[in-house]
């Protein structure tokens, strides 16, 4: 506990100093500044190589924090109370006075909110008295990293600091929903759809792609990738292929992967973004994917591998 005290001291200097730093949460672990810094939120684009335009997540503590930058209304409060904090996020309305930066708004009227609850995020949140802009904290279009070791793989020594907050708990990122009209889910992720419909009592539109016309997150061309090519629905594979399943086979080969021994689809998504990155490692040049049903969390993985697979 002293330990992680002291490491969370020693993030809130870099962060008041301008720094970026990187930061567990339940989903996947953030590159992180101050989202009131010009000067911060800076060097998270050029850092991650993201292109200006794609507008950053913003974490807060608590609501009331939430309230100076943005407007909320009754959808929210009754998502809130039944999932927060957690793996949701949620864009809202952004107040003229708010004190975001523009570089996490892509000079946008609505923002991208979140209250993570990993302890140590929560812990960092709560010693600060600004929110914290993190996107995932990988280089732009590749695998979000679910540990400190992923994040240093992706960075090296470019940042300064990693707190350690052990594997990410559900290893996928948080589900986006819109509240700025009528509720819409922007990203599939860490809460499932059913769970929002029931809690707001209706059912939900999905705006995953292209073609709508809200830049919808994730939707540039290639994404969530490892950079090799990855065939899904494969009941073969070729000689040179790590294979992907989602449940142990009888027979395991050295080249067969499993994400889960009992095909729970839940701990398929934990384990997607930690499998993806190890087949990477060690030197597979391509990836065959076992068919995936389209329902509950396959669905989230579904979106993942076939952006990966563009
Ligand atoms: O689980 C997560 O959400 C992680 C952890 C670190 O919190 N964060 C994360 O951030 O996944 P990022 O930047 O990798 O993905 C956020 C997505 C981006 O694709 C961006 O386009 C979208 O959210 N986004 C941000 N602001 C938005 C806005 N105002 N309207 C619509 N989409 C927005
Ligand atoms: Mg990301």
């Amino acid at each position: 506990m002293k330990k992680n005290d002291s490491n969370i001291k020693k993030a809130v200097k870099y962060l008041n100093n301008n720094d970026c730093i990187g930061l567990p949460t339940e989903t996947v672990y953030g590159l992180a500044a101050n989202a009131y810094s010009n000067k911060a939120t800076k060097k998270i684009f050029s850092l991650k190589k993201r292109p200006i335009n794609n507008p950053l997540i913003v974490h807060y503590y608590k609501v009331r924090d939430l309230k100076k930058d943005c407007e909320t209304n009754v959808n929210f409060y009754k998502l809130y109370k039944a999932f927060c904090p957690g793996p949701i996020t949620f864009i809202l309305k952004l107040k003229k006075k708010s004190k975001i930066s523009k570089n996490v708004t892509n000079k946008k009227n609505t923002l991208a909110i979140r209250f993570p609850s990993h302890t140590i995020a929560r812990k960092l949140l709560k010693s600060i008295n600004y929110p914290i802009a993190a996107p995932s904290a990988n280089i732009s279009e590749s695998i979000s990293p679910v540990s400190k070791k992923d994040v240093i793989d992706e960075f090296g020594n470019k940042i300064k600091f990693v707190l350690d907050g052990g594997r990410s708990k559900i290893g996928v990122e948080s589900t986006i929903i819109s509240l700025v009209k009528t509720p819409k889910i922007l990203r599939l992720g860490g809460l499932s759809i059913s769970a929002l419909e029931k809690e707001l009592k209706m059912k939900l539109r999905i705006y995953l792609s292209n073609n709508s016309k809200i830049k919808t997150p994730g939707s540039s061309k290639l994404h969530y990738s490892p950079g090799i090519p990855i065939r899904m629905n494969a009941n073969m594979i070729k000689k040179d292929e790590a294979y992907l399943l989602i449940k142990k086979k009888l027979r395991q080969n050295k080249n067969y992967f499993y994400l889960s021994e009992k095909k729970n689809l839940m701990e398929c998504c934990k384990n997607l973004y930690k499998t993806l990155r190890k087949i990477k490692k060690l030197g597979y040049k391509k990836i065959a994917v076992e068919k995936i049903p389209n329902q509950g969390f396959g669905l989230v993985i579904n979106d993942r591998l076939i952006r990966a697979s563009k």
